[in-house]
């Protein structure tokens, strides 16, 4: 079971047309066909939306990713246009919001994994692969690998799994020349984000971008490099062999999977509401994420 525990109502805007509720954002349209994104206080975990908020949270990982835009201007222009607030949004979306420009999204997830874990893990238990791509044998859950690899996945609906596909399949979709610039750009952009974490103490084991193009240019869009988006591990906690602390969620899964939360991972129910200081300890996390990667402090 997964999914939404309550699905949040879209809000009315003036001028604003709903696009889409993901996960944890929501999408709107303005007359001049631009996309606002606006993101929640919503955490997702063991693929279930919670029904409790981290406060602040969408505000961190848009003030995040923004930082993120700006350390990658020069390896891929992005699709933020400003972050003014809509005409008539409420005041809740500032800091939050992002107004994009409209992209024809690339139908993939563009995955750089500098780690082995997760469904790479699974994979490579089964076939000694990750999305088709031969790996050495002997590597553990939190293993460095040889070199960090693309592992695109297909997007799915939510409550499924993306599926991760082969790079093959890739250039079947969407062309062999625009599948090489989705692999070029999504290693040297993680190949720099990996860098600068390290530098901050923080190993970026996986992140996913999403790219989308208009008028030919290749443009780097969605959320980047956030806990959302990425699997950050604290450098010193590291020890391949074992599942790595999740540097955001884990109070969450371990509240969760602690028999004090009364919550069946396995079972048919939704996850119950989180207590105040789960929430307060995450969203300590979220903020320390953000001062960590940026230097700078949360204000
Ligand atoms: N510039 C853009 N132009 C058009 N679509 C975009 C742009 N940037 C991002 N998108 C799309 O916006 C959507 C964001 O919604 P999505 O459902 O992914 O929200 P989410 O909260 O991240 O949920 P999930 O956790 O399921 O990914 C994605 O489909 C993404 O491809
Ligand atoms: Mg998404």
């Amino acid at each position: 079971m997964s999914g939404f525990v309550e699905k949040p109502e879209p809000l009315q805007v003036p001028g604003l047309t709903h696009l889409h509720t993901g996960k944890v954002r929501d999408l709107y349209q303005n007359a001049d066909g631009e996309l606002i994104m606006v993101a929640s206080d919503r955490i997702s975990v063991y693929d279930w939306v919670l029904p409790t908020e981290i406060p602040d949270k969408g505000r961190v990982l848009t003030q995040l990713s923004l930082w993120w835009f700006d350390q990658l201007a020069d390896l891929a222009p992005n699709h933020v246009l400003s972050t003014e607030l809509p005409p008539g949004a409420p005041a809740d979306w500032e800091g939050r919001t992002l107004v994009c420009t409209s992209l024809e999204m690339a139908p993939v997830e563009c995955v750089a994994r500098g780690y082995l874990t997760g469904s790479g893990l699974a994979e490579y238990r089964q076939s000694r692969t990750v999305c088709g791509l031969a790996l050495p044998e002997g590597l553990v859950d939190g293993s460095e690998l040889p070199a960090p690899i693309f592992t695109p996945a297909t997007k799915a609906a939510v409550g499924d799994h993306d599926e991760n596909v082969s790079y093959e399949e890739v250039a079947r979709q969407v062309g062999p020349e625009t599948a090489a610039r989705l692999r070029r750009a999504t290693l040297d952009i993680y190949a720099r984000a990996r860098d600068i974490a390290r530098g901050r103490g923080i190993l970026l084991a996986d992140t996913k971008f999403e790219f989308g193009f208009k008028d030919g240019e290749m443009v780097l869009a969605d959320e980047v490099l956030t806990p959302d988006s990425s699997r950050f591990w604290p450098a010193d906690l590291w020890r391949p062999g074992q599942a790595q602390p999740s540097f955001d969620k884990q109070f969450v899964r371990d509240h969760l999977t602690s028999p004090a939360s009364g919550w069946d991972r396995n079972g048919e129910l939704p996850p119950p509401g989180l207590p105040q200081d789960v929430v307060d300890a995450t969203r300590a996390k979220y903020i320390e994420a953000y001062e960590r990667l940026t230097g700078l402090t949360w204000s």
